[in-house]
């Protein structure tokens, strides 16, 4: 349906929710089941691209005022190694320079891209179809340089722009030494390119931007906590996404989630903070992103039955104690890895990892509670991925299944096709739980599960994010979106280390669900693939011209 934008019964519907648990269950099944892709059918999509449509890339608040921030990750020299495996980095004091550092590593523009008449941002945080649905807020106490309140990050000019101007009572609903990030959705930014499946993206580039945010955070000492207990209704209200009139002709954005970051200790509740929003004074209007749009029921469904109540905070997964990570081959300054970050749009088909590289990207990949990103991702491990391997020096290619969690290993055994090996490859450190399924050259097999993309063949590996399903979907139909967060978050580090390893990564979205469960011998829905990932030699698209991210601020920098 075309031009009817969201108004406010309906996103009312989206913020609180609309169903009973059961029924959000199945609806929430019935969403994931038809945005599958299949092989002689994919999920329903635009069938074409209505570029007079395009959403603008850049949410913007007209009337707010602006805070510039300063762009300093630069002068950050912190290694990469330091940060993601956990080493003293002195904590930052909470300021304007910390807050320019931490957005800016976490959801700022990393480069211009230019080809022909068109020209696009990237950012630090990656997104299906470089179309950024994501939004970042800030919502903080009086610090030195910056009033108490709310405030939209707009990651173009790199300010913030403040929403809600805080009152002194603020300080004492936010625990000193640490800040609220919050993050929120424009489902439409997706759905405009990718239809139906687009709801799942934007789950996925939370699950990024989460990660993203963690270790931003990491760079400057601090560590992230996402605030598990907040309702969506909650986050709406303090980050003023439920106010209709500031919304007026423009497209809403849905509830995310919080993260707290800043200093170990006491973390913010919804009560005192929810209702210091309501009484704040707010400012400004969003922009409107299209001058129409196509109303993708399906995703307001889902949206609407995924909507997360207040929860308690869960018990946090046991981590196995794990012998320290691995370094990897370069030694580079975080932030140099976080801003060269970047998807791969093809691979050269010969580069070989070895398999201690491999290895250690793998490590990366189990919770450590004390690391970054896993900090923020307290939940037990529910993702595993399942792994095809083409080219990793003294690694047989074939699929292998890394288990994240001993309780996950009996279940996949029984779940996947009764012939699996289940063997443990020669080499590999004990504490990987990683397992040969068939030694077989699966190239081909990955690049047709994976929408027919050579991305996926011409890697040094590829896999897909095999997630629990049925089990932990039976605690609420909002606990579909943190799968996929948590595929995202995984994503992030494997973006992050292939950097730091010399090779590059690209997120796959677009990939063919059941016949990838077949492949596997998975039948039912214990488990589900949720998303896709390729490792290897990265060849640049020589079309393409590279531009500073920053340059039209009058800052020069590459
Ligand atoms: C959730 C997700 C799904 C993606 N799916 C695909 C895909 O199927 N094929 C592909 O070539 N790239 C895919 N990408 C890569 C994006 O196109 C890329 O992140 C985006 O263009 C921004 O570029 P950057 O990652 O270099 O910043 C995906 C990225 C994400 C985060």
């Amino acid at each position: 349906m075309r031009g009817s934008y969201p108004h406010g019964a309906k996103h009312l519907m989206m913020i609180t929710g609309t169903t009973n648990a059961a029924e959000g269950i199945e609806q929430i099944a019935a969403y994931h089941q038809r945005s599958k892709h299949q092989l002689h059918r994919y999920a329903p999509g635009p069938g074409g691209l209505d570029w007079a449509n395009q959403p603008d890339p850049f949410r913007v608040f007209a009337q707010a005022p602006r805070v510039q921030l300063p762009l300093v990750a630069d002068s950050l020299t912190v290694s990469y190694a330091a940060v993601s495996r956990g080493r003293y980095v002195a904590p930052r004091p909470i300021n304007l320079d910390a807050l320019g550092a931490l957005f800016e590593l976490a959801l700022g523009i990393s480069a211009w891209k230019s080809y022909g008449g068109a020209r696009w941002a990237l950012r630090c945080n990656p997104s299906s179809g470089n179309l950024h649905p994501t939004e970042g807020y800030l919502a903080c106490g009086e610090l030195p340089d910056l009033k108490a309140g709310v405030y939209h990050y707009a990651s173009r000019d790199h300010q913030l722009e403040r929403r809600a101007l805080g009152t002194p009572a603020w300080a004492s609903a936010l625990p000193q030494g640490g800040l609220v990030v919050g993050l929120t959705s424009i489902h439409w930014r997706e759905a405009w390119k990718y239809g139906m499946r687009a709801w799942r993206y934007c789950q996925h580039d939370c699950g990024h931007a989460i990660a993203a945010v963690a270790f931003a955070a990491a760079c400057l000492g601090w560590r992230t906590r996402l605030l598990e207990e907040w309702s969506d209704a909650d986050i709406a209200a303090l980050l003023g996404l439920d106010r209709e009139a500031d919304f007026f002709m423009a497209e809403r954005e849905e509830p995310d989630v919080l993260l707290w970051v800043g200093r170990d200790g006491a973390i913010p509740e919804p009560g005192q903070l929810v209702a210091l929003a309501r009484d704040a004074q707010w400012l400004g209007r969003a922009n409107r992103l299209s001058l129409d749009q196509v109303e993708w029921r399906d995703i307001d469904r889902a949206a609407a039955a995924a909507v997360k109540p207040c929860s308690p905070t869960e018990a946090p997964g046991a981590t196995p104690d794990l012998p320290q990570l691995r370094d990897p081959r370069l030694d580079l300054p975080a932030a140099t890895v976080i801003r060269q970050r970047r998807s791969a749009v093809d691979f050269d088909g010969v580069t070989t990892i070895s398999a201690a590289a491999f290895h250690t990207m793998l490590d990366a990949l189990l919770a450590r509670s004390r690391l970054a990103p896993w900090n923020a991702w307290a939940a037990a491990p529910r993702v595993h991925p399942a792994l095809f391997v083409h080219r990793v020096a003294g690694l047989a290619p074939g699929l292998y299944l890394l288990a994240r969690s001993e309780a996950a290993l009996e279940t996949l055994k029984h779940s996947l096709r009764r012939e699996w090996l289940w063997q443990r490859p020669p080499d590999c450190p004990g504490h990987i739980p990683l397992y040969l399924l068939l030694p077989y050259d699966l190239r081909e097999a990955a690049r047709v599960v994976s929408c027919h993309q050579d991305i996926a063949a011409d890697s040094c590996f590829a896999l897909g994010f095999l997630a629990e399903f049925e089990a932990p979907l039976s605690a609420g139909a909002w606990v579909y979106r943190r799968l996929f967060w948590e595929t995202g978050v995984l994503g992030q580090v494997l973006y992050l280390e292939a950097e730091a390893a010399g090779v590059r990564a690209t997120g796959i979205g677009c990939f063919f669900d059941d016949e990838m469960h077949e492949l596997l011998g998975l039948e039912g829905t214990a488990f589900q693939s949720l998303y896709h990932f390729t490792v290897g030699g990265a060849v640049d698209d020589p079309r393409l011209t590279t531009h500073p991210p920053y340059a039209h601020l009058g800052i020069c920098r590459t």
